[in-house]
């Protein structure tokens, strides 16, 4: 796919094999980082992390549980004070688990740093993040990511799980797209 339905061109920005490159080398630091716990549950946030996670975590050499939310903002999610909406929680009892976020891509940051406060109150032992795209120039709200598989500039991107207007998930690298 070039072109989207809508018209928009797309130019490749990420190929699919510096994804599975950059998933390999991401598992095998998130592996050494996990090896003394049994207690790892690997959290993905839906939609958009739904291809990473399932790459991701094949790569993992460690016990490891998945499980998954979709949450959304109140109103304008660029807003700090827009509320989190919670679409689908987990099913995990968090108490006491080390919690690894896998997030498609961080934005302004309101979204994980709703859910990270939220998770907390789960008290677990430990949570980390780990997310494949990560657009530094947009942040609004602090949060500190432990693994990123890419930073990328302030464009458009959509494919390997993310979309526009929902499309173009299924495409197996990451593109930018081009308005007209
Ligand atoms: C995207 C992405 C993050 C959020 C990042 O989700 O998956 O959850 O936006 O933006 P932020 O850092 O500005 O909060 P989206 O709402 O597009 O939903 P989706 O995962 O279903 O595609």
């Amino acid at each position: 796919m070039a072109v989207l339905v809508t018209g928009e061109k797309l130019e490749i920005l990420i190929t699919e094999a510096e994804i599975a490159s950059r998933i390999n080398t991401l598992a095998e630091q998130i592996s050494t980082a996990y090896e003394q716990t049994n207690q790892l549950v690997v959290i993905g946030l839906l939609r958009g992390s739904f291809v990473f996670i399932a790459d991701l975590v094949r790569c993992l050499d460690l016990p490891v549980e998945v499980d998954f939310m979709t949450v959304s903002s109140y109103g304008n999610k660029m807003k700090s004070s827009g509320q989190l909406r919670i679409i689908k929680d987990v099913e995990t009892d968090l108490k006491n688990r080390d919690i690894l976020i896998i997030e498609d891509i961080i934005d302004t940051g309101h979204t994980l740093s709703q859910v990270i406060s939220l998770l907390e109150t789960r008290k677990p032992q430990s949570l980390r993040i780990c997310t494949l795209l990560n657009k530094p120039s947009r942040r609004e709200v602090d949060v500190d990511i432990d693994w990123v598989g890419f930073d990328i500039p302030d464009e458009f991107v959509i494919g390997y799980g993310i979309d526009y207007a929902q499309q173009g998930r299924n495409l197996q690298h990451i593109a930018i797209v081009k308005k007209p």
